[in-house]
């Protein structure tokens, strides 16, 4: 803006008036073509910096910077969709997914927020461009609630700047589209790289195994939440016992790499003494980059609960196996959540085992019952 005051200040905008008979007279009011020329550089120079700028605002992990930033005052005349973006890793995935999709079928263009960006772009050669902050800011956003699940309306989504929300997580809003969304979820080159040199040197009775299972066991926060809140249950030792054993028993030992943000409790209620099972998950809540490409380099997917695992699941493209029934049948967690909508048909549930026990739906403590009547 500043250059187009300085502009608009040397040359006024009646300053060369149509010939005059003179040409000596429109030498003396006209500024010499030199000074066009350095006012065009200087204008050329300040742009450069203002979106060099701009652009470092944005981390660019890996060297991979977005593709277009929006300047303020420059916005789409035909309006854009955008996503609220919130929680980790995998919810912030099924968001962008979501983006991708609905913005797609309802034929607008889709940006995603620097948030976004900076939370998935060190992963993943995602292409949607990204929304500067102060653009983000000055736009009336309309926001557009979204369930879990695709649903008709979602086809004809009303308002030019949209902002979606809610944690949308499904395949019904974009498998459709899976070739694209597997291509926007594919690992750096180095990413990928890393997670294949630990696979290869993996060794199941002294043999490189040919079949990778990742195993994905959600613990942290949700041991609690499950219970207090959504009258459920996180996978105890029986599931992983069993789901593993649906492995061994379909393919030649296979080798289980198994990751967790609790792989202490892992270690602990994981056998693996047959020697086919590798605690590989640093765990780390903070950078998980590294366990889920792990999780999607393996063949096939040993899921507990959560979208990390669905989408590892999603990604490695072989069988899967999750916990299934999870929650009391009336559990408030089933008006927010389809299974139906969240697993694939072809992948295999195994039912939790909701019967009263320690950390269980049927032993809510008084104080856990009150939060949840509040
Ligand atoms: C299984 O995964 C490994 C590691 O990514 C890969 O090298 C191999 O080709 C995969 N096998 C099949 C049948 O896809
Ligand atoms: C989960 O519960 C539903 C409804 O009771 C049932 O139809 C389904 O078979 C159960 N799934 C598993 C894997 O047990």
């Amino acid at each position: 803006a500043n250059t187009q005051g300085k502009w608009e200040r040397s040359i006024p905008r009646d300053l060369c008036p149509p010939p005059p008979t003179a040409t000596k007279e429109l030498r003396a009011t006209c500024p010499p073509l030199s000074t066009f020329f350095f006012l065009f550089v200087v204008f050329v120079v300040s742009t450069v910096f203002h979106c060099y700028q701009r652009l470092a605002l944005v981390p660019t992990p890996w060297a991979s910077s977005p593709r277009v930033l929006l300047a303020p005052g420059h916005l789409p005349r035909e309006g854009m969709f955008t996503v609220n973006a919130i929680g980790r890793l995998g919810n912030q995935m099924g968001q962008y997914a979501t983006l991708y999709a609905l913005a797609k079928m309802n034929g607008r263009p889709a940006y995603i927020p620097a948030h976004m960006h900076n939370t998935l772009a060190p992963l993943f050669r995602i292409s949607l461009p990204v929304l500067h902050g102060a653009t983000a800011g000055s736009v009336a956003w309309r926001n557009y609630h979204l369930d879990d699940w695709m649903q008709e309306r979602y086809r004809h989504i009303p308002g030019r700047y949209v902002r979606l929300t809610g944690y949308p997580c499904s395949w019904t809003f974009y498998h459709h589209l899976r070739p694209d969304i597997l291509r926007e979820f594919s690992l750096h080159e180095h990413v990928r790289r890393d997670a294949q040199a630990f696979l290869r040197e993996l060794r199941v009775g002294g043999a490189r195994p040919r079949t990778f299972v990742g195993v994905h066991v959600r613990r942290g926060d949700y041991v609690q939440v499950m219970p207090r809140v959504w009258k459920g249950v996180v996978a105890d030792r029986g599931y992983l016992r069993q789901a593993l054993d649906w492995f061994r028993a379909r393919y030649p030992a296979p080798v289980f790499v198994v990751t967790s943000n609790g792989m202490a409790w892992c270690r602990e209620n994981i056998d693996a003494s047959r020697g086919d099972v590798v605690f590989a998950g640093t765990g780390v809540e903070g950078s998980p980059g590294r366990d889920f490409a792990l999780l999607t380099q393996c063949n096939h997917t040993v899921m507990t609960i959560g979208t990390f695992g669905i989408w590892a699941a999603y990604l490695a493209g072989g069988d899967a196996v999750y916990l299934a029934n999870y929650t009391l049948p009336d559990s408030p967690f089933l008006e927010v959540f389809k299974p139906e909508a969240a697993f694939l048909p072809q992948w295999v549930g195994i039912a939790a085992d909701l019967g009263p026990g320690p950390g269980r739906p049927l032993t809510w403590s008084p104080k856990s019952q009150r939060m949840w009547a509040e």
